[in-house]
């Protein structure tokens, strides 16, 4: 083992599904890139996610505690970055990027077309934000492009869409193979 630098440590922690975060406030609809986010419970679904206050959605997502969660296939990459490098202050990033919104059934903010996945969340708590910008959300909607069976599917060998890992620096993992270890998902009776 040798030292590694505290300022680099998120850098090996960071590499979950980067994301895209919409929301509305009063008619204008607004979208980011985010990549700190974490599940917290498995139903009704709980994430917690980090909205800078310096951010245009920050003010969005405290005003309406709404917003949809949208999970870009890698195919959308670039397009993911340059939304990230923008602000809804300043662009129109649906028209900017030619991203597709579509209507959420519970939330004010959109959907994104080209994303294979929208989560429709509203803020559960927020005792976290004036500390530490966190927003614990609750998925009250979930919605999947049919055009993935796999991603309804629990069959092992299904294909799933290839989702994009930030590395904290401007690259990207992009997922891959999968590794069946069902046969270990078992309580050691040891254990029980
Ligand atoms: C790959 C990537 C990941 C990002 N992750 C986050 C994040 O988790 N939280 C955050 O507040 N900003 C994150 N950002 C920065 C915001 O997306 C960026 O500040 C954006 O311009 C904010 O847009 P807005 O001002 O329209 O809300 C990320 C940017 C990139 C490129």
């Amino acid at each position: 083992m040798r030292e590694y630098p505290l300022s680099r440590v998120f850098q090996l922690l960071e590499p979950g599904p980067t994301v895209l975060l919409t929301t509305a406030q009063a008619g204008c609809a607004n979208v980011m890139t985010m990549s700190w986010l974490m599940m917290m419970e498995f139903e009704p679904p709980l994430l917690a996610c980090l909205v800078s206050s310096s951010n245009h959605s920050f003010t969005a997502l405290t005003a309406t505690r709404q917003c949809v969660i949208a999970i870009p296939p890698a195919s959308l990459a670039p397009t993911v970055v340059d939304v990230g490098n923008c602000s809804g202050a300043k662009v129109d990033k649906f028209t900017a990027f030619g991203l597709t919104v579509l209507p959420a059934s519970q939330v004010g903010a959109p959907l994104l077309g080209e994303c294979f996945a929208n989560l429709e969340c509203r803020v559960a708590d927020d005792t976290l934000v004036g500390k530490y910008n966190l927003f614990i959300l609750e998925v009250v909607q979930a919605w999947c492009d049919s055009s993935w069976p796999g991603l309804l599917s629990s069959d092992p060998e299904r294909v799933l869409p290839k989702t994009i890992h930030h590395n904290g620096d401007g690259t990207f993992r992009v997922s891959g193979e999968t590794l069946n270890l069902k046969d270990h998902m078992v309580k050691w009776p040891e254990c029980l």
